[in-house]
């Protein structure tokens, strides 16, 4: 769908706005999340918990978003972590160098280039600054992205704002290794926020300067790359595998772990369980790939990376970092905190590696809406609505009485706590028309709407309507628990 459409529909119904708008001065790249915003985006943190952290016995934390120099001198992220930028020297714009060549010369320029290979591309495609048109580039440059802070008042202890969640997760794991048995492998999770200076944020969600990110960080023994507890499940599932200089193929997981187009089983199991739960997002089978990414393009902890993309309006938009980080962050916290990182098994001792699946939250969650915005002909005037699978959709329902009157209020209000106490996602509406009320709902893939009528009150029924068809049936009050979630298991 046409970003437009999806930024209207986000700001016509506050599902996402920019923060703090209402100062000149508020930075870009910052966004609130209004209440139903807020709900979906829950209820797609919500689905990756389900069906990833909870069905693989992962374990979930919740980390402070501000943490000292030290865990950023480990990491590598204070040198390493840097965005080539280059100024115009006519309007003085700063912009990310590989990106303004790449617009240029269409294609993936690698940001890791080193800045005089940048300097020489950005002559030899003779690149204009996009603001004023101008010839002429200062020197390319690196950027660090990390946000500092000051702790306390001396204003002398350092601290960044944590650009990736996984960090809290590397520092944390000699505790939550013994706590958790001491038994590898051993998989963590966090869903929060992280930080980057960008340059040049853009495309509302898809480039931002906080940025939501749902993490798994699984540490493994690197000789048991090629176990995967349930790896049954899933050998003959195909993984949509971009392999470097090729088109997007199925592949199967035994295929993929046969031909060593993987690491190992380990991988190609957390590959096919991720490219799952997107399925369970609603997003089709040919709109997504795994691309692999060449040493130039993957981060700089990175041995094997395999970025999840899926295809929207504004091209193939990258979902999810899939990367082999080996020991690199284990070994880094050991030298730089002097605790001991590594593990015993089998009488070998050795520091665990880690496989990691870097989930963009916001991103997801704007793919999510660009698949299910629906914009249908009717009449003379056109219908909008999210067609989104039950398990995201903000409400199973909304209830509705037809009129507040004769008491068709106080039933529909009885239905929606009965509703409520059953652990239904409900919401009651009773202003304006009922054909107004059903096409708000369906701005925003409610999944389905409740009438409660005159009928209701002679023969205890009321009409179930489906969000994607409109059609509608009668049912029993007193069957819709069970109605609901059969209609819910359906779709
Ligand atoms: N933890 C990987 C990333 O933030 O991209």
């Amino acid at each position: 769908m046409p970003k437009d459409e999806i930024v209207n529909l986000a700001l016509r119904r506050a599902l996402f706005y920019p923060a703090a708008q209402i100062y000149g001065s508020a930075a870009s790249g910052f966004f609130d999340f209004g209440p139903l915003g807020e709900t979906i985006r829950r209820k797609v943190i919500g689905l990756w918990r389900k069906q990833l952290v909870e069905k693989e016995g992962i374990l979930e934390i919740f980390g402070a978003q501000i943490l000292p120099e030290d865990v950023f001198k480990a990491s590598g992220h204070l040198k390493n972590f840097n965005d080539p930028i280059v100024q115009c020297k006519k309007c003085n714009s700063l912009h990310r160098a590989d990106k303004l060549i790449a617009a240029k010369a269409s294609g993936i320029v690698p940001e890791s280039l080193a800045t005089t290979e940048l300097d020489k591309l950005i002559d030899k495609h003779a690149v204009k600054c996009p603001k004023c048109n101008g010839k002429s580039f200062d020197k390319v440059r690196k950027f660090n992205m990390m946000m500092k802070v000051d702790i306390g008042a001396t204003g002398k202890q350092a601290a960044y704002l944590r650009p990736e969640t996984c960090q809290s997760i590397f520092c944390d794991f000699p505790r939550l290794f013994k706590t958790a048995r001491q038994n590898l492998p051993l998989a963590i999770a966090q869903a929060g926020s992280s930080f980057r200076n960008e340059i040049a944020p853009r495309n509302t969600l898809l480039r931002e300067r906080e940025i939501g990110q749902m993490e798994i960080e699984i540490f493994f023994n690197p000789d048991k790359i090629n176990e995967a507890p349930d790896f049954g499940e899933v050998q003959n599932y195909k993984l949509n595998l971009m392999l470097l200089g090729k088109k997007p193929k199925p592949i199967s997981c035994r295929e993929a772990v046969q031909k060593k187009l993987v690491s190992g089983k380990l991988i190609a199991y957390y590959l096919a369980r991720t490219q799952q739960l997107y399925e369970a997002y609603g997003i089709p089978l040919e709109k997504m790939r795994f691309r692999e990414l060449d040493k130039d393009e993957r981060a700089f902890y990175a041995k094997e990376t395999w970025d999840f993309e899926v295809e929207t309006d504004l091209g193939w938009i990258e979902l999810i970092a899939c990367n082999y980080r080996t020991d690199y962050d284990l070994k880094g916290h050991q030298e730089q905190s002097r605790q001991k990182m590594a593990v015993k098994e089998e009488g070998k001792e050795f520091i665990p590696h880690v496989f990691e699946l870097s989930a963009g939250i916001d991103r997801t969650f704007y793919v999510v809406l660009d698949n299910s915005f629906r914009k249908e002909k009717r009449g003379k005037g056109e219908r909008i609505y999210l067609k989104l699978p039950a398990k995201i959709a903000p409400y199973d329902a909304g209830i509705y009485p037809l009129v507040k009157r004769d008491g068709l209020a106080e039933i529909a209000k009885k239905i929606f706590t009965q509703l409520l106490d059953e652990e239904f996602d409900v919401f009651y509406d009773e202003k304006g028309s009922i054909g107004r009320r059903y096409s708000r709902a369906d701005e925003v893939g409610v999944f389905g709407g409740i009438t409660i009528d005159y009928q209701t009150k002679e023969d205890g029924t009321v009409t179930y309507r489906y969000r994607d068809s409109m059609k509608q049936e009668r049912v029993k009050a007193s069957d819709l628990p069970s109605f609901l979630r059969k209609v819910k298991k359906k779709a």
